[in-house]
């Protein structure tokens, strides 16, 4: 299973910009204390996450952001948020938001885009998710930068933008939300509501579907000569929470186009990224306390599941040298896609 179920979060070649009015310092003291939308290694505000939040346990969204999808290890989560910020940045681009329009960020997560946006001087932006922590975290943040009054907080589904009026929106854009969205049409029309004639859809999405074809082998990216019967079993575990029809799975490129064409965008505009690349260097703990999205089990989980502790140990011993020394190849792809509502 390489890149199956992996979001394809910091794999798209950066564009570099700066805007740097409004910053969040990443400051490093454990859980979701802090986060960075800024990614940037300037100095800023520093922001904690609310303690009641921080207290009870989070749900599966806030938790994978805040620790699964880096392993729990802090530098690694650094430079996935440094390694985001481009995105961020391409997407906004892509969106030619223009001062003090109003933008929706639908699956908004810990604000990435949204934060972006104010930033660029966004006139509201509304963040929107099914996460309440995530809700909530956006809130705190909103609140500690000083720029609440320019925010509101929608607890809403892709599918169904409950509480966004209609033709309310300048510019909606989305992170990697739709791979865990079933219904993706109905994502597409609802965006559609909610814009102005003339408002703009940016998008970016993992395409995972690029790392199923027929080149895969081994596992995760990694050759698994002599232990391939481990290896499928521990796959297996990932493949019976998220086959093939999975929402992370069912769609590729074309499918984004023809889903935004048949919603009543035009014109629509879709930029394929492709790498197939060495896999650098990673250490072993984080690879094993990973996971590719959030409603899988790290690979140290889907072990424990799926072997005995004799087997365990020759799977590690097989994979470990290959993770530590690069030795696999990733095969990733994702799509930027921009739209407009016809006026
Ligand atoms: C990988 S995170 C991306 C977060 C954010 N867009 C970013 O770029 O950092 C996926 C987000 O989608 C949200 N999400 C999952 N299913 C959703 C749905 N059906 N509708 C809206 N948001 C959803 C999750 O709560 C999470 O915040």
């Amino acid at each position: 299973m390489p890149h199956s179920r992996v979001e394809a979060a910091t794999s798209c070649p950066p564009v570099v910009r700066s805007t740097n009015s409004l910053r969040i310092r990443y400051s490093e003291s454990g859980g979701l204390t802090s986060r960075s939308v800024n990614a940037r290694p300037d100095p800023g505000l520093s922001v904690r996450h609310p303690v009641d939040v921080e207290a009870k346990k989070r749900d599966i969204w806030a938790e994978w952001l805040a620790e699964r999808r880096s392993g729990g290890d802090s530098a690694v989560r650094a430079k996935q948020l440094e390694g985001l910020a481009p995105v961020r940045d391409k997407v906004l681009d892509r969106a030619r938001l223009a001062p003090g329009e109003r933008l929706l960020d639908v699956g908004c997560g810990e604000g990435l885009i949204g934060f972006g946006a104010l930033e660029r001087g966004a006139g509201h932006v509304v963040f929107s998710d099914i996460s309440d922590d995530l809700l909530e975290f956006c809130r705190a943040t909103a609140e500690s930068l000083g720029v609440l009054e320019r925010c509101s907080f929608v607890r809403a589904g892709a599918e169904e933008l409950v509480g966004v009026d209609d033709a309310s929106m300048d510019v909606v854009t989305t992170r990697s939300v739709l791979i865990y969205v079933s219904d993706k049409r109905r994502a597409f029309t609802e965006a559609l509501r909610v814009l102005r004639p003339d408002g703009r859809i940016s998008l970016f999405e993992p395409i995972n579907r690029f790392g199923m074809d027929e080149r895969r082998d081994g596992f995760w990216g990694y050759p698994s000569n002599g232990v391939a019967d481990l290896a499928e079993r521990v796959e297996a575990v990932y493949g019976q929470i998220q086959p093939p029809d999975d929402p992370m799975l069912d769609f590729d490129e074309r499918d984004l186009v023809r889903l935004a064409e048949d919603a009543g965008f035009f014109p629509i505009e879709l930029e394929l990224q492709a790498e197939v690349h060495a896999i650098h260097p990673r250490s072993w703990p984080v690879f094993l306390n990973s996971s590719g999205n959030p409603k899988i089990p790290t690979i140290a989980e889907a072990m424990e599941q799926s072997l005995t502790p004799e087997e365990r140990e020759r799977f590690a011993e097989h994979l470990r040298p290959l993770v530590e020394e690069g030795r696999g190849v990733s095969r990733m792809a994702c799509a930027y896609l921009t739209a407009v509502k016809p006026g």
